[in-house]
């Protein structure tokens, strides 16, 4: 029986040691929450990074065999490794990049050779795996090359790659050195999707203008092969965040919360750790808010959480020392006896505590300055079961163009922001159910597995498509 091999950076399970003793904990981040749904399928199976640096050979093996009792097998990489290709160039280079965050990008040329010797590494494990009639589904920006590379050993496999970040104007792709590598290793699949059209109509330029690649709409001929380029908007587990709303666990959560808060409305917020974010923006309006709304002191609470993510790049280092300096600013500036108005987290949470959050919090502040999709503003919509609540959301998340129920804002715009806050603190009841209803119609219907569903169908046609050109 064939199956499919999905590829990411990371797997869908960290794991973690102490004192010797080895834990697998979910791993944080869209795509682990949103394909780990899938991948226990048939005899499917996920190859990915650990998470963890292993050098000892029998400790690796050891992993190796409990992690393959889940289907998932390990790409261990090496201190040097994380360090130039996973921190260095995937998360230095094409992270800003892709973001437009050009500055904040260092182009160093060790950092590139990392980058191509890993995604070697990860193309070798496929081409082990890899068995006459297996599709191979490559994830995300630290792994670009390595459909190229797959498809150079092994010429009529099926391959699928999906951009999980937004993918940059090809004036701003253009800036990096690598710039065509990059795109001829995309173009070693078959089928290539991202979140939005925006995405396609940069990739289809960035195509035509570096590689004078031929398109017709969003057909790409590299040499003999057609290509296809698609948005997929990618979906959730709607289901999941629906009925942990009456998991006992996390009704016991939601009663603490609202003890605790009584008489208090919930502004939530949940993001990694990332300049993308726009946590400090975020913060600037709920800041604003209380400087210019007093009715709101000791009536309203933001209660943040902030998973700690690639803490050892530079630029999350100082954002990090900026969101503490900023919170403890505006608690010391508006705080009563009883009362402080930022709830700030640095820490990851089970689900169950982030479900019980999605139940109580009257508003989600989603205000990304560039995100690929965002899944927080999905899930929060898939957890409100009664249709109440508001969800304020950045028009530069990818989520944007389907929740467009939600109240729309631009993250740069702090007066916006504050604005948008007060309309969803005020916001008439029926609106907000008629407005919740909407996108929660949205969530559940283009949920994760017919997202997977149409992608693979996709597949599909492009391969039908490719052998009626080759026939005619
Ligand atoms: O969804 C985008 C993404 O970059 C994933 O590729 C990644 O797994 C996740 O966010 C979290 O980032 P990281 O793996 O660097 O912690």
């Amino acid at each position: 029986m064939s199956k499919t091999i999905i590829v990411s950076n990371r797997l869908p399970v960290k794991i973690t040691e102490e004192n010797g003793t080895l834990s697998f904990i979910p791993s944080e981040g869209g795509l682990a929450t949103g394909l780990g749904s899938i991948y226990k399928e048939g005899n499917n199976i996920w190859l990915g990074w650990p998470g963890i640096n292993i050098e000892d050979l029998a400790k690796q093996n050891e992993i190796r065999e409990q992690l393959k009792a889940m289907n998932l097998i390990p790409i261990f990489l090496d201190e040097e490794e994380i360090k130039r290709y996973y921190e260095g160039f995937s998360n230095e280079v094409l992270w800003p990049i892709f973001h437009y965050l050009s500055t904040y990008a260092n182009y160093d040329y060790q950092n590139w050779l990392s980058y191509v010797q890993v995604n070697q590494k990860f193309a070798d494990a496929i081409l082990s795996s890899l068995e006459p009639g297996d599709t191979v589904w490559v994830h995300d920006y630290q792994l670009l090359l390595v459909p190229g590379l797959v498809r150079l050993k092994q010429p009529e496999v099926s391959i699928a790659f999906f951009n999980h970040i937004p993918f940059p104007s090809q004036e701003l792709f253009r800036l990096i050195p690598w710039r065509k590598e990059l795109l001829l290793g995309m173009l070693g699949a078959d089928l290539i999707g991202f979140h939005t059209f925006d995405d396609v109509r940069h990739f289809l330029s960035a195509a035509t203008h570096l590689l004078s690649i031929h398109t017709d709409a969003n057909r790409l001929r590299v040499e003999n092969r057609i290509v296809l380029a698609e948005p997929f908007p990618m979906g959730m587990d709607s289901d999941k965040f629906s009925k942990l709303g009456a998991n006992p666990e996390v009704i016991e959560h939601i009663n603490s919360f609202r003890q605790n808060f009584e008489g208090k409305r919930i502004i939530l917020s949940i993001d990694r750790l990332d300049y993308s974010k726009g946590i400090i923006q975020r913060l600037n309006a709920f800041e604003l808010l209380l400087e210019k709304n007093s009715e709101y002191i000791e009536k309203i609470i933001l209660y943040m959480i902030v998973v700690p993510s690639r803490d050892t790049v530079p630029q999350y280092k100082l954002l990090k020392d900026e969101i503490d300096r900023l919170v403890g600013n505006i608690n010391a500036r508006f705080r009563t006896f009883e009362w402080h108005p930022i709830a700030y987290f640095y820490h990851g949470y089970p689900i169950e505590i982030i479900s019980a959050l999605y139940n109580i919090a009257d508003v989600c502040l989603v205000t990304p300055m560039r995100d690929g999709m965002n899944l927080v503003s999905k899930e929060y919509v898939a957890s409100r079961n009664d249709n109440t609540g508001v969800l304020i959301l950045s028009e530069l998340a990818g989520a944007s163009k389907e929740l467009n129920d939600a109240l729309l804002v631009n993250p740069n715009n702090i007066s916006e922001i504050r604005k948008a806050l007060i309309t969803a603190l005020n916001m008439p009841e029926e609106e907000m159910r008629e407005r919740m209803k909407a996108m929660r119609n949205v969530v559940f219907k283009f949920n994760i597995k017919h997202w997977v569903k149409i992608f693979m169908n996709r597949l599909e046609d492009v391969k039908r498509i490719q052998r009626n050109s080759m026939a005619n």
